[in-house]
């Protein structure tokens, strides 16, 4: 069997089924971002983009991003940080970001492979790595490298995580490993709980916050832990709306880090125009932040009371991520996820096997604060419609 014979019997989840393609791998949402866009020539309301808190389609940022442009292009500096990506805007983003969160800070071109390297650079194969089964994919990706030992224990299971560490063999340093906000989920790590087993055994706890950092506020989803929390990692994906990230924690681990991510010193710096973006993002949160995360955080309580009045399972969520948890085939969800989008012009993203066990399925949505009331009332109308249409189950079992 070639390669290729091999991998095309592989395809799985919803791209198994042909005539949805264009549905679900890689559809296209047209227009300038915003909480209805176009979908196939039709308006839709989209639940799927990751600004949280709106900033992405403001008019003041566009603008600063096009000034960084005229000046300087969209690809400076060239080259990696180490060797000729440095500028003052990166010194001063990580400034920045260090005055917030009281840590110190390294600026990361990718968060993907920026978390994946610094869970590589931390350990060797004499240490261990424990981690929550349901951490994102960068770290999972960090952990599949780790030659030494690693466990999982079941998601937020505190009691599994300390039989783990009672186990650890003498000598083997401990990394742990948790997002703030777990991205199917919606739902946070307890990161006091974890914190107290600090007392008991030695280990140093990493938090991966992509979706905590600027949405929760400033100290994300740790809030007043930041300062016990060893490495704290975000993203600039979600609240911040664009590509890159930083890591943070106190200056022995980010000197290190400086010299010894290998997704960083191999790969070309975080462009200014990301970094000014950034800049621009933040200074705009310190007079609106407030008021944005408000509406965000208004937005998610209408949409999640809604949602469970209907009847439907949303999980332990308690950000602005919702899931809908079903019990229902691959195909079934295929025509549900039709529907919404061309009877109810809601979109929203499937999460089907194998992320989540076979016969289950997530809708998530994720709300921002470019939702208006409209939306949310239009979606949770859709969403009864649909509970009388095809008296959709629970998957309780999940979650
Ligand atoms: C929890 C979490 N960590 C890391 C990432 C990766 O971030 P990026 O898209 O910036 O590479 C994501 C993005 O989906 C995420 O949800």
């Amino acid at each position: 069997m070639s390669l290729l014979e091999k991998i095309s019997g592989k395809n799985r989840g919803l791209s198994a089924y042909g005539q949805y393609q264009s549905e679900y791998i890689y559809p296209k949402l047209e227009g300038p971002l915003r909480s209805r866009m176009s979908f196939k020539g039709r308006e839709v309301i989209v639940w799927s983009f990751n600004d949280y808190l709106g900033l992405q389609s403001d008019e003041t940022v566009i603008q600063a991003e096009t000034e960084i442009v005229k000046k300087y292009g969209a690809g400076y500096p060239a080259g990696s940080r180490l060797l000729t990506g440095n500028t003052i805007y990166h010194e001063q983003l990580e400034a920045e970001i260090s005055q917030l969160i009281g840590k110190d800070v390294l600026l990361l071109n990718f968060g993907y492979q920026g978390i994946l390297s610094v869970v590589d650079s931390l350990v060797d194969r004499h240490d261990t790595i424990i981690y929550d089964q349901q951490v994102h994919a960068s770290l999972i990706d960090g952990v599949r490298l780790h030659q030494g030992p690693k466990f999982s224990y079941k998601h937020n299971n505190i009691h599994q995580l300390g039989k783990l560490l009672s186990k650890v063999r003498p000598g083997s340093e401990v990394l742990v490993l948790v997002d703030g906000v777990f991205s199917m989920r919606g739902d946070t790590a307890n990161v006091a709980d974890i914190l107290k087993l600090k007392e008991t055994y030695d280990f140093t706890l990493l938090v991966d916050d992509a979706h905590g950092f600027m949405s929760f506020g400033e100290h994300g989803s740790v809030g007043n832990l930041m300062p016990q929390v060893d490495i704290y990692i975000s993203t600039f994906a979600k609240a911040l709306a664009t590509t890159g990230g930083f890591v943070a924690a106190r200056k022995e681990f980010i000197d290190y880090f400086k010299y010894n991510l290998r997704s960083q010193t191999f790969g070309r710096t975080l462009p200014l125009l990301t970094v000014a973006s950034v800049l621009f993002k933040l200074k705009l949160l310190t007079q609106e932040g407030t008021e944005r995360r408000n509406k965000l955080w208004q937005n998610t309580r209408l949409l999640q009371e809604g949602l469970k009045t209907i009847g439907y399972d949303i999980g332990n969520t308690c950000s602005p991520i919702t899931p809908i948890y079903l019990t229902c085939s691959e195909e079934k969800a295929a025509h549900l996820l039709k529907e919404l989008r061309y009877t109810y012009g809601v979109f929203c993203s499937p999460v089907v096997y194998p992320v989540v066990p076979k016969g289950t399925l997530i809708l998530r949505l994720i709300v921002t604060a470019l939702h208006e009331e409209k939306d949310i009332t239009q979606t949770l109308n859709a969403f009864a419609q649909l509970q009388q249409t095809y008296g959709l189950v629970r998957a309780l079992e999940y979650s």
